[in-house]
């Protein structure tokens, strides 16, 4: 069973959807370890709930690299074969990356590469786009970029909000980062390019 590692910073409803579907036994993984570099995040409560292996490890006033060496070795510890971002603030060290080629994946809350970074709801709902949604995506050195995985559309109301809208995407993330990892896991695709091919 390919055991996972999540990364969190906060809420972690992403994390949970995971779980959700690795007990409902539809994702053939399990969860080694959920790491918040916030002490407060919920997401750290919620997995000490589910009886996982929770960690805080603060990333305030550390340098990236020391920061990134940390993780790194807990994840391995753990024996961590893919890594899910779910909301974990940070970008990553190009030396974290190298120790997972292509087994890093992220859920960005936005048609990547429409509206990188923070705040991507309200990025769309500014623009004047007309339908917006989430990606997900492997992880390489830039911030919201790498081989996309998959995407899910959701469409933005005259009357949304950035919560309204936030929420509609968040129900589409929950779904299409398990899809994603099942993909990941099953071995079944190929990249070519920035293209990842079902096979
Ligand atoms: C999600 O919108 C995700 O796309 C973004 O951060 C948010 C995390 O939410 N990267 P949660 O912590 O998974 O509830």
């Amino acid at each position: 069973m390919t055991r996972i590692g999540i990364l969190i910073s906060g809420r972690g409803s992403n994390f949970e959807a995971i779980a959700d579907n690795i007990s409902a036994g539809t994702i053939d993984a399990e969860i080694a370890v959920v790491i918040s570099n916030r002490g407060e995040a919920r997401g750290l409560e919620v997995a000490r709930g589910r009886g996982l292996r929770a960690v805080c490890i603060p990333s305030k006033g550390l340098d990236r690299q020391i920061y990134d060496r940390m993780v790194v070795e807990e994840l391995r510890q753990c024996g961590v074969e893919v890594v899910c971002l779910a909301g974990f603030m940070r970008l990553l060290s190009a030396e974290f990356i190298r120790e997972f080629p292509n087994r890093i994946l992220n859920i960005h809350p936005s048609l990547l590469p429409a509206f990188p970074g923070l705040d991507a709801q309200h990025q769309a709902l500014e623009h004047g786009v007309k339908i917006s949604g989430c990606t997900v995506h492997f992880v390489d050195e830039n911030l919201d970029a790498g081989p996309i995985l998959i995407q899910a559309t959701v469409p933005v109301l005259d009357e949304d909000t950035a919560e309204t809208l936030s929420s509609r995407i968040l129900k589409e993330e929950h779904r299409i980062y398990s899809e994603a990892l099942r993909l990941v896991i099953s071995g079944r695709y190929r990249i070519e390019g920035r293209r990842v091919i079902r096979t």
